[in-house]
């Protein structure tokens, strides 16, 4: 035998020498959900480590993840369902307790990389993320509501926003109003590939988000598709993105390796609740050990291909580096 694959598996140095993948707590997003209100820490029964926190403990929570290394964080706003209505007013409004957490978040920490989300499902009576008429989910009327989010989004002092919407024509719309207001520097990580998939229950219930009818599948991808990834990546990128996203990940390893490939944007891949639920549960059981697993997974998503890792194991993983065990 004159190939052994094996011997440069002997040692964990050499096993370090030829490692192909690294993933560091910089690649790591970390989503949050925010509540208005003060000293609220709500665990979310379906996401357990994860909680529906109000600004101050928000503050403590990023002050924690920053002395870990971990900067980069998703906030989600759990909207009271009397601040709901058909048109998502309130996601625009002035005294929104989401925009002025961001503002208050980013003057007490400039080094965080703030990312938005723009949907209307938070703010909506009918829990969708567009426009609802007559049971029907309304493109085209649902973009200006979107782009009036963005902006007021950019205004608070976002680093990017995300729309998780899937409107056709929605990055375009959002980067040309930011433009138009002088939001030039903000920038956009698109969910350019999100597939209506069962993954998203436990982030529906932290936000009470669920749709009140029907479902998103007039709008999120269907799970059996692969080229139609390319067309929404082809149209994100001619449209302006910053970010490509794919959402879920573990289960889309192959679609992220597909944008990946034939884009020469960043790719950023969310690991979504359900996902984070299930190993959490399993290891909650005894059956999987969560140090080992979890890193294995966080891994496999970057070596795939993504660039970002959104996930609600950031801090954990973040924790585990800082005390040298990954
Ligand atoms: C809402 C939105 C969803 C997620 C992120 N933004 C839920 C949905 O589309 O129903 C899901 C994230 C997760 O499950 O962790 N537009």
């Amino acid at each position: 035998m004159l190939r052994r694959p094996r011997r440069n598996r002997n040692s964990k140095t050499i096993r370090g020498l030829v490692r192909e993948t690294r993933l560091s707590t910089d690649n790591l997003i970390y989503p949050l959900f925010l509540f208005d209100g003060k000293n609220i820490k709500d665990e979310i029964h379906s996401l357990p480590g994860n909680y529906r926190q109000s600004l101050d403990n928000i503050l403590k929570e990023i002050e924690s993840c920053l002395k870990l290394g971990l900067h980069s964080f998703m906030i989600f706003p759990a909207v009271a369902e009397e601040l709901k209505d058909k048109v998502a007013t309130y996601s625009y409004s002035p005294d929104n307790f989401y925009l002025k957490a961001v503002t208050e978040i980013k003057k007490r920490f400039p080094e965080t990389c703030l990312i938005s989300d723009v949907a209307m499902d938070p703010y909506s009576s009918d829990g969708h993320d567009g426009y609802v008429e007559n049971g029907k989910i309304l493109n085209d009327k649902s973009l200006p509501i979107l782009t009036k989010m963005a902006v007021a989004q950019a205004e608070a002092g976002f680093d990017l926003l995300g729309p998780s919407d899937m409107m056709d024509g929605r990055v375009q719309a959002i980067r040309e109003a930011l433009d138009q207001n002088g939001f030039t520097e903000t920038g956009i990580m698109s969910y350019t590939a999100k597939y209506a998939s069962a993954f998203y229950g436990p982030f529906r219930d932290a936000l009470d988000s669920a749709p009140k009818a029907g479902d998103k599948k007039t709008y999120q991808m269907d799970p059996a598709n692969k080229q139609e990834a390319l067309k929404e990546a082809e149209l994100d990128t001619n449209e302006g993105a910053d970010f490509l996203m794919v959402k879920p990940a573990l289960n889309y390893l192959d679609i992220i390796h597909l944008l990946k490939s034939n884009f020469d944007l960043p790719i950023a891949a969310y690991h979504v609740s359900g996902e984070c639920a299930m190993l959490t549960a399993a290891c909650r059981n005894g059956w999987l050990e969560f140090e080992k697993a979890m890193p294995e997974t966080l891994l496999s998503i970057h070596r795939a291909g993504a660039d970002a890792v959104i996930t609600y194991f950031a801090k954990d993983f973040a924790t585990m580096r800082k005390e040298g065990k990954v």
